[in-house]
């Protein structure tokens, strides 16, 4: 294993905010030495390597003590009129944000600044500029690698910084060729470049032919600053009370409160998470699937029987002796109490005739069925056999129509890989009614898929030793935008029904799928193994949502909104974050490549955020995300947004996203809600909002007068 593997390991066991969210400088040391294209296949380590993107510009720049911020600031402005906190952080050499973010949290106390917006130019580093002044530039690392000894022109070229930097150092006289042999002309040479650029991040000036150079080869670009004048305000003071967050019963008691300042209540900031058990994702879909068969009538089965003879896994189905699912290689057979010996007598032998000699009309496999083999004990490969003896017990009662179902695991001698493990989770509805169609199983289908969200089902013949006709349930995945199976079913044969002792005019109709995919589909897992198994992350149980299958509903529905275009109010809101699709390839007359799509998005969602959600919840093939950041008229571009979302962001800020799709993508509208509806559904949203914050508003006055009143009686 080479250390970037090992780091990608090391970076797997960080939480991704509280982990890491202050880097430190062996953090950007570290990140120095990687390059983007080792990230390829180490999602950890690109996780973190994202992440410090948007810091590194300021990781350099800090040398101010950042400790009482707020009242470094107080303690200036007693001594002066005014300041400009973009000027003032070049002075401080601190970061403008962090020196924001102080300012605003003065602001909380009413009255002591007062602040006037201001704009201002300045020069940024591009993402190219923050590598070389990093690591050099690229004909520095030429000239550099040339050494004293000279090297291969060949050599050269194949280094990242070859191509430019051969060029730069050649045009620089650095440098010289001759046969092929690169030879170093000069015999100290200063990287200016790299200097012009280090002098530029610490916001010291440059020559104006310089800026231009750098601008040129598009190290630097041009952009707006949002600062803040400050002054003193109204109660200016540089000795702040501080602020109590609690009225306690001893403040009431000394009458102490009347001299306190109260802090004002955040109706932004987030609540503590309790504690609590949890609910394994699987177990918070199966019992989202249990209400659905209960709404529909159904009654659940006992599933409590994992190991189970192959008389009633495969014998009863009327699954012949050498069928080979019966074969080791399918099959766990369990080697004690290795054989079952209880079986209903009559019955058996009603099966053993079917198979070996045929019945009911049937001609059977005719062949010599041995009870040896029938009494082999399994692990259950299936919960058609917890169905088949409810079935039987269903004949011995006496016949009435039932609706069954049941969710549980079964086992499977399978090869192990991303999306198959040797146990999974079966849901299986069984329907017995007398004079039962496909089109009645086709109509119960329609109704369980529809509830899970699944409206677009299409059905193709397949074969079931016990079933026939067998039909396998394709869905519609408008993410992958191609048919996915979803589902097996089919109608019971009588050759398994009439032995149990049913009447000969019931009909039973019988589906299962897997618990496994949609929870992965739900949940946006990828690998099997890191939803079930030992080597499961207990966070991510810890922190899956509770399963609203309907909501997957409302999930493909998001899906077609996403794609409605041209209109920015039409926001999608995803669990934490919104975005909106504002230009595709074939509207309007955009300039957009083939492949691309501009969203707006919430201006909290980092690239990271925006590429997760649109993989794993929209299952689209993403390659890239670019981001700008619109403030007014002024067009950022660059990785340091996000910093911007904590003091700077405005109402009318926009993030702009550009995603580029896999090449082959192609773009449809999915037209799945009326336009009407849609109106309807965002006024809705909104308007819950609205009162929501309106009650919790009201709340808090009230709370705030009812104290109040306490205090003055
Ligand atoms: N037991 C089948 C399977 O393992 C599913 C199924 C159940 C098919 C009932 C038909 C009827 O895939």
């Amino acid at each position: 294993m080479n250390d970037l593997d090992r780091l990608n390991q090391i970076l797997q066991d960080q939480p991704y905010i509280e982990g890491f969210a202050q880097p430190s400088s062996v953090d950007f040391s570290t990140r120095s030495a990687v390059k983007e294209k080792d990230l390829k296949g180490r999602e950890h380590l690109e996780r973190w390597f994202h992440h410090l993107s948007s810091y590194e510009m300021t990781a350099d720049t800090v040398s101010r003590s950042t400790d009482n911020f707020p009242q470094q600031i107080l303690d200036l402005l007693a001594s002066s009129t005014e300041f400009n906190s973009i000027e003032l952080a070049q002075q401080w050499k601190v970061d403008h944000q962090k020196l924001i973010g102080a300012i605003k949290s003065l602001l909380a106390n009413e009255g002591v600044l007062a602040t006037k917006d201001v704009t201002e130019k300045r020069l940024e580093l591009t993402n190219e500029g923050v590598q070389f002044a990093n690591e050099g530039s690229p004909e520095f690392l030429v000239f550099q690698f040339v050494g004293t000894e000279g090297a291969a022109q060949a050599d050269i070229m194949k280094q990242p910084f070859g191509k430019i930097g051969m060029a730069k150092a050649m045009q620089a006289k650095w440098v010289s060729v001759d046969k092929g042999l690169v030879v170093r002309k000069s015999t100290d040479v200063v990287d200016s470049t790299r200097k012009f650029l280090e002098s530029l991040r610490l916001g010291e000036d440059v020559d104006e032919n310089q800026k231009k150079e750098l601008k040129k080869r598009k190290l630097i670009s041009e952009v707006n600053i949002k600062g803040l004048l400050v002054s003193k305000g109204e109660s200016f003071t540089t000795n702040l009370a501080k602020q109590e967050a609690d009225l306690t019963p001893e403040m009431i008691a000394s009458g102490s409160w009347k001299d306190k300042q109260f802090k004002k209540y955040n109706f932004e900031s987030l609540g503590v998470v309790p504690s609590s058990g949890h609910l394994h994702p699987l177990m918070k879909v199966r019992s989202e699937f249990r209400q659905i068969f209960f709404s529909m009538g159904f009654s659940e089965m006992a599933t409590n029987r994992y190991v189970e003879s192959s008389f009633w896994n495969f014998d009863a189905l009327f699954q012949p002796q050498q069928h080979p699912a019966r074969d080791a290689h399918d099959t766990f057979f369990v080697s004690d109490p290795a054989l079952s010996t209880k079986f209903p007598e009559d019955y058996l032998e009603r099966v053993k005739t079917v198979h070996s000699q045929g019945g009911y009309g049937s001609a059977g496999y005719n062949y010599d069925w041995k009870i040896e083999e029938a009494q082999k004990n399994v692990l259950r490969t299936h919960t058609t056999a917890v169905s088949a003896r409810q079935l039987y017990q269903l004949a011995q009662e006496g016949f009435r129509p039932s609706k069954l179902f049941s969710i549980d695991r079964v086992f499977r001698n399978e090869t192990l890989d991303a999306t198959h493990l040797a146990e999974f989770h079966q849901v299986e509805g069984v329907i017995a009614e007398k004079n039962l169609s496909l089109a009645h199983l086709i109509g119960v289908f329609t109704e369980f898929f529809k509830k899970l969200g699944i409206t677009n089902l299409r059905f193709k013949p397949t074969y079931n030793p016990y079933t026939e006709p067998s039909m396998e349930i394709f869905a519609y995945h408008q993410g992958l935008a191609k048919w996915v199976e979803i589902g097996n079913s089919g109608m019971f044969r009588p050759e398994m029904l009439l032995p149990m002792g049913l009447p000969a005019d019931v009909n039973v109709a019988g589906y299962g799928l897997s618990l496994e995919r949609p929870t992965m589909i739900k949940y946006g897992i990828n690998n099997i193994r890191d939803l079930f198994g030992s080597k499961i992350d207990l966070d991510v149980v810890y922190n899956t949502p509770i399963c609203r299958l309907d909501n997957c509903c409302r999930m493909t529905s998001r899906l077609a909104r996403l794609w409605q275009p041209g209109n920015p109010q039409r926001r999608v809101f995803l669990p934490d974050f919104w975005m909106a699709v504002i230009e595709s390839p074939s509207v309007g007359r955009n300039k957009l490549p083939r492949n691309c799509v501009k969203f707006e998005v919430d201006p909290r969602m980092s690239r990271h955020d925006i590429r997760e959600y649109l993989t794993k919840i929209y299952d689209l093939p993403v390659r890239d995300v670019r981001t700008e950041v619109q403030m007014g008229d002024i067009t950022w571009n660059t990785k340091l947004d996000h910093q911007y979302k904590k003091a700077m962001w405005k109402e009318e800020d926009k993030k702009i996203a550009y995603v580029f799709m896999s090449k082959d993508f192609a773009f449809s509208f999915p037209q799945m809600f009326a336009a009407s509806e849609e109106v309807v559904e965002l006024a809705k949203m909104t308007k819950q909002q609205e009162e929501l914050k309106e009650k919790l508003n009201e709340q808090y006055a009230n709370r705030n007068r009812r104290v109040g009143q306490f205090l003055a009686a």
